[in-house]
């Protein structure tokens, strides 16, 4: 069952006397959490190695099933609600947050064969949307169990990862990797998770006592976001293609050593080869940075976190100046051990790894000298290392 942190507790009781006023019945409760990566950014569609920690800000579901074939779901974020149709013969994307809800019901029921029974959804998040923090995948994972739920069915957590990377894919057209449904989906309180987006084993990583994972988000979202991030992808394959061809066991950059590149990357053309040494050297940091919590070495995870953000910026060129900005200030605070970007870039938000008795003083701060900077007030989220998805109880 979901740890009841106070915060979590009253959203869940408010969600079921709203639903209960807006459907008449009672309903059961889910939650799914977003996420910040503290290392192994772009590496998840490489086959690479990913470090993600579930938050508590999230998507809670109430649903409660329905005689008929539809699924009958309101957002509080958008005040608007919308309907699926289960049995809808040739299901299409809007553009639209139902989506998500109309995505999963789609792998669920075509690709992975359940029967799902009709619903009335009443959904809720507190996730900063488009913000890097995975509100898209925490409103996928929710679905999925709520669905689930609903039917009378359950399923294994990393296929359920499976199925939601696979509506952003081909339903919702979103070429995004396996991090951000995984991390929702088998998140531990108290730990981060070190994934090996190939084999999909993982393991679970104590964050010590003493250290805030705090959030800052820049409040700028960079329309060229979706576009780049398949740009990169499209990069990332070329170079494949090009190594591939002196090195035949290359199937991803997840099998190119530092020592490779440096042999083999000079034939290739410039913006390849960066973005190819930002994976291969992520790729490293993150088998690092592992080892540095394993030993609660904060300081040592905190140089890893710095060189990951100066990769992202110069070789991947996914970072902006609002993201540098934060990265900068931060670095400059007592009681930071690490700072940079997470997610996607180009906008969104940055994840520090701040000792307890600093953080006051990095919130003031960060507010003062980003706004100076900017001219925008940044939203701050202080949060511990939250729970996977669970049913919330009453
Ligand atoms: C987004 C995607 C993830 C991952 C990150 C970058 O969050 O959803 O799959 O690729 O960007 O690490």
């Amino acid at each position: 069952m979901e740890a009841k942190t106070a915060t979590g507790a009253i959203i869940a009781s408010k969600l079921r006397s709203d639903f209960r006023e807006r459907y008449g019945t009672e309903a059961k409760v889910v939650r799914a959490p977003g996420r910040v990566n503290l290392i192994g950014e772009h590496t998840d569609y490489n086959d690479g190695f990913v470090m993600p920690v579930a938050i508590e800000p999230g998507v809670w579901i109430a649903i409660a099933p329905r005689a008929d074939r539809k699924l009958r779901a309101y957002s509080q974020n958008f005040s608007e609600s919308a309907e699926v149709d289960l049995d809808e013969s040739h299901p299409r994307p809007h553009g639209h947050w139902s989506d998500y809800v109309q995505g999963l019901a789609v792998m669920l029921q075509k690709n992975a064969g359940y029967q799902l029974r009709g619903a009335n959804l009443l959904i809720f998040g507190d996730l900063p949307i488009g913000s890097g923090l995975s509100s898209s995948a925490a409103i996928e994972v929710a679905t999925g169990l709520a669905l689930l739920e609903n039917s009378g069915s359950t399923i294994n957590r990393v296929e359920l990862a499976k199925l939601c990377r696979g509506s952003e894919n081909e339903f919702v057209g979103a070429h995004v990797g396996i991090m951000d449904p995984f991390i929702s989906c088998n998140g531990r309180a108290g730990h981060a998770l070190m994934l090996d987006c190939r084999s999909l084993d993982y393991r679970l990583l104590p964050i010590p006592d003493g250290v805030d994972l705090v959030i800052c988000n820049t409040m700028v979202k960079h329309a060229l976001a979706t576009g780049e991030y398949n740009t990169r992808r499209a990069e990332c394959e070329e170079g494949v293609r090009r190594l591939s061809q002196r090195l035949p066991h290359v199937l991803a950059l997840r099998d190119v050593s530092v020592e490779d590149l440096d042999r083999y990357g000079k034939d290739l053309p410039e913006n390849i080869y960066k973005r190819c040494r930002h994976v291969v050297t992520e790729n490293v940091r993150v088998r690092d940075a592992a080892a540095a919590l394993e030993k609660a070495d904060l300081a040592a995870l905190g140089r890893l976190m710095a060189e990951s953000h100066v990769s992202l910026k110069d070789d991947y060129e996914v970072s902006c100046l609002e993201l540098d900005l934060m990265v900068d200030i931060a670095a400059q605070i007592d009681g930071v051990y690490g700072a940079r970007m997470t997610g996607g870039g180009f906008g969104g938000s940055t994840v520090n790894l701040v000792d307890k008795k600093a953080v006051p003083d990095f919130q003031r701060r960060v507010v003062s000298e980003y706004e100076k900077g900017t001219g925008l007030m940044p939203q701050i989220i202080v949060s511990t290392a939250a729970e996977g998805a669970r049913d919330v109880e009453a």
